[in-house]
């Protein structure tokens, strides 16, 4: 998955090839599931009293454009003949559900000190407080990104960009539902709480605020929203695939068909971000000027800046680069690393150790410590990796376009509140630098209100098919192989019967 020509990122919103046995979905079902849901009374009453709630939260805090219908991708089945299909659906009657990847009954524990033993079907005793947050955690983001973009529907530069909007919204809905499942399914009292909690917090509230902080930062505007799909949606699927190896098993199937869904938010950024760059370069080489705020379009340095803040931000959800709770994880089965199975090592890691940066006097030096206590930052490295991969596409295009001009990966130091370089100001190039020197020049390196305001001043709406805004340019194909200018969304003010 991380290899830039066989990414989930170039496919375009078609459905991933899917592994394994056909497992049909219950559409009968008032809950759309593929776990027998119909067979627990008590849990399916439980769920059903959960989703009144939902709803109501979803016409509160979902998408405040108001429309009709939304050419909307629907799981269907998780199984090889495909998992999803397309149609034009009323937003809030969108079939939110709960679906698992297949069961393989033969599966084992890959790692830790269980490696080997059959996975759990139940959550052991002793681990039951660590799982419950682990989820409670994920849960908490996905209804988050869904609360930071609201608003965003109101400026879209086009219908097709909309679509991937509410596509990705009503996706992180369900994975709020997928989450919720699993508190109600496997946590008793205190689980069904805990989905009470996920939609009592909001991002931004002053009193009951989202759990981590990029989740309660504003989402502004379009290019914030696709530097957030690129670079924060990807912290989710990294995390994702940790919990995806996880000895609990009802776990490590529910993340794995969420990464399913994943695949096309990652798309929705990368094709996203290329889009502006490419008009960016347009515009350059058209009026041979970098500043292109006068003919309609984002010079290249506010969009280095906005890359800047959200991968620095991004890079926070990983938490200290050193934690004794992820060796912990590790070691009791909860949270394996990314593609576990295919990393060449006694996946129990008691004797490994690996190198690692950290600040002092002035610079960055490396120190070696044990693997197992370095496992955020072993998942990180992962994440940088694959983000990488984008910049070099958008780079392509500014080669393509004949621009000397290239955008860069911020140093894995730069702009930090959590771990090593929390307490240091690091460039973007790596350099170290004293308050004085960072006062001098954060401004080149992060978006100014300024910056911000001249964005947001392009977020005018183009809400007619097939027309995309100024400062973007149009996708290359559409989604599911329809053309860019099909009807993907219906507004509610077109008055369509
Ligand atoms: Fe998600
Ligand atoms: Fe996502």
């Amino acid at each position: 998955m991380t290899s830039p020509a066989t990414s989930p990122d170039d496919r375009t919103g078609a459905a991933p090839a899917p592994t394994g046995p056909l497992s049909k979905i219950d559409y009968s079902e008032r809950i759309p599931n593929n776990v027998n849901l119909a067979d627990d009374r008590r849990l399916q009453r439980a769920l059903e009293g959960w989703q009144p709630k939902f709803i109501d939260w979803w016409k509160t805090l979902g998408p405040a454009l108001p429309t009709k219908d939304v050419y909307l991708r629907t799981a269907v089945a998780v199984g090889r003949d495909g998992w999803a299909h397309f149609e034009h659906v009323p937003m809030e009657e969108y079939r939110w559900g709960i679906f698992l990847a297949e069961q393989n009954p033969d599966r084992t524990v890959s790692f830790g000190k269980h490696k080997g033993e059959p996975a759990w079907q139940e959550v052991p005793g002793e681990h039951r407080a660590d799982l419950m947050r682990l989820i409670v955690v994920q849960g908490d983001t996905e209804p988050a990104s869904v609360e930071q973009q609201r608003v965003l529907g109101n400026t879209a530069p086009s219908i097709y960009d909309l679509r991937n909007l509410f596509q990705v919204n009503v996706e992180e809905g369900r994975h709020l539902w997928a989450m919720v499942y699993l508190l109600h399914a496997y946590f008793g009292r205190e689980g069904r709480e805990e989905a009470e909690q996920l939609l009592k917090r909001n991002s931004g509230d002053i009193d009951a605020p989202r759990i981590l902080g990029a989740f309660n930062e504003e989402t502004t505007d379009w290019l914030q929203f696709f530097m957030f799909t690129y670079f924060t949606d990807r912290d989710g699927k990294y995390q994702l695939g940790t919990l995806k190896e996880s000895a609990f098993d009802p776990l490590a199937r529910t993340c794995e068909f969420m990464l399913k869904e994943e695949a096309h938010h990652m798309f929705v950024g990368t094709t996203g971000v290329q889009r502006v760059v490419e008009r960016t370069a347009e515009l350059m080489k058209e009026h041979g000027t970098d500043d292109i705020w006068e003919h309609g379009g984002i010079p290249l340095s506010v969009v280095q800046k906005y890359l800047n803040f959200q991968f620095s931000v991004s890079m926070d959800l990983f938490g200290s680069e050193q934690s004794t709770n992820a060796g912990n994880y590790y070691s009791s089965g909860l949270k394996g690393r990314w593609q576990e199975t295919r990393r060449k090592d006694d996946h129990v890691l008691l004797e490994d150790t690996r190198e690692m940066n950290y600040v002092e006097d002035g610079e960055i030096r490396q120190r070696t410590v044990p693997t197992l206590s370095a496992l955020n930052l072993d998942l990180r490295d992962e994440y940088v990796a694959d983000c990488a991969n984008g910049v070099r596409r958008w780079n392509q295009a500014l080669e393509d376009a004949g621009l000397e001009e290239r955008l860069i990966l911020p140093h894995e130091g730069f702009n930090r509140r959590v771990g090593v370089y929390a307490q240091h100001h690091v460039s973007p190039e790596g350099e170290v630098l004293d308050d004085a020197a960072w006062q001098a020049v954060v401004d080149g390196y992060l978006p100014s209100a300024e910056d911000r305001a001249a964005v947001a001043a392009l977020m005018v709406p183009e809400y007619e098919l097939g027309k995309f805004a100024g400062w973007i340019a149009p996708p290359q194909a559409g989604i599911n192989d329809q053309p860019v200018e099909f009807d993907y969304v219906h507004l509610a003010e077109e008055g369509v019967a």
